[in-house]
């Protein structure tokens, strides 16, 4: 199998998996904690390191958790956080979306936090992570969109890295525009209107901690990625402006007043 999909511009570089370690289900799933059980089936999507999906295990106690993931690579450090944790209601196994083994219904809760996105068609993944979905049960989507942030200091390299971040993506056949395309990806994948519900939410970076984790993983991505090669391969920035832009996110990592935030599409939806 392909260590991850074409259309998935990062990788699982430590830059990147440091951002999604960050992640926990109260940061990042906050609209769907209310609805889980402790007796339930979770599917999550697109696990990357497993930060939310061993939160998810340890609220179903009586359930189980099972995260998947096409790049096989990051699924160790998703077993080893497991195992830091105790946790023996959660298995992690490589599969692609888009093809699931499992019988239909299967879950009472299919999830995926920013993996839609990275996808050439999130109708048909989404297709997908309906049938698995038990009659009654939920499929609950999360994805950002860095089209929608703001930064502070209002630094040129950052406008340029979120401007190129979206080129590159396109160019890549990702979406990203995902976070406000979820409720019309839900309508076409066959959820009525009236069993969806669609939100917003956002991701705000401005403690110290946080500012270097988001500082360092753009910087980082900057200088050594497939974000970087991708970039350089479609001709939409030089390496001189790619360090440029790096310059600028390690100056905004170490101001007391910076700040970033952007927001997150959000779908909840019955089957
Ligand atoms: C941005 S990461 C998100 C990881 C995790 N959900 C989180 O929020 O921390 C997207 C993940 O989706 C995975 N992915 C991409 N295409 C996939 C596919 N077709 N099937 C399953 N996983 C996929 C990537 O390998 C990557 O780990």
């Amino acid at each position: 199998m392909a260590h991850t999909s074409k259309a998935y511009v990062l990788d699982h570089k430590v830059a990147n998996i440091k951002s999604h370690q960050w992640r926990t289900a109260r940061n990042s799933a906050a609209f769907v904690i209310d609805s889980i059980h402790p007796d339930m089936y979770i599917l999550d999507v697109g696990c990357g390191p497993g930060s939310i999906t061993v939160d998810f295990a340890e609220m179903v106690p009586k359930g189980h958790v099972t995260g998947i993931e096409i790049g096989a690579d990051i699924l160790s450090q998703a077993q080893s956080l497991a195992h830091e944790r105790g946790l023996e209601n959660v298995t992690f196994g490589e599969a692609d979306v888009n093809a699931l083994k499992y019988p239909d219904a299967t879950f009472d809760l299919v999830f995926a936090h920013q993996v839609l996105q990275h996808l050439p068609e999130p109708v048909k993944a989404l297709r997908e992570m309906r049938r698995v979905a038990k009659l009654g049960g939920m499929v609950a989507v999360r994805e950002g969109e860095l089209g929608t942030s703001f930064a502070y200091p209002d630094l040129a390299g950052i406008r340029n890295t979120v401007e190129l971040y979206v080129r590159v993506a396109r160019n890549s056949g990702s979406h990203p525009d995902a976070g406000r395309e979820l409720l019309s990806y839900a309508l076409e994948s066959g959820f009525t209107r009236s069993a969806i519900t669609a939100s917003a939410s956002s991701f705000c970076f401005s403690s110290d901690e946080d500012r270097a984790m988001w500082g360092k993983t753009w910087s980082d991505r900057l200088q050594e990625s497939s974000f970087r090669k991708r970039a350089l391969d479609g001709g939409f920035a030089d390496p001189t402006d790619l360090e440029s832009y790096a310059k600028d996110w390690r100056d905004w990592m170490t101001r007391d007043n910076a700040i970033w935030a952007h927001l997150n599409g959000e779908i909840l939806c019955r089957k």
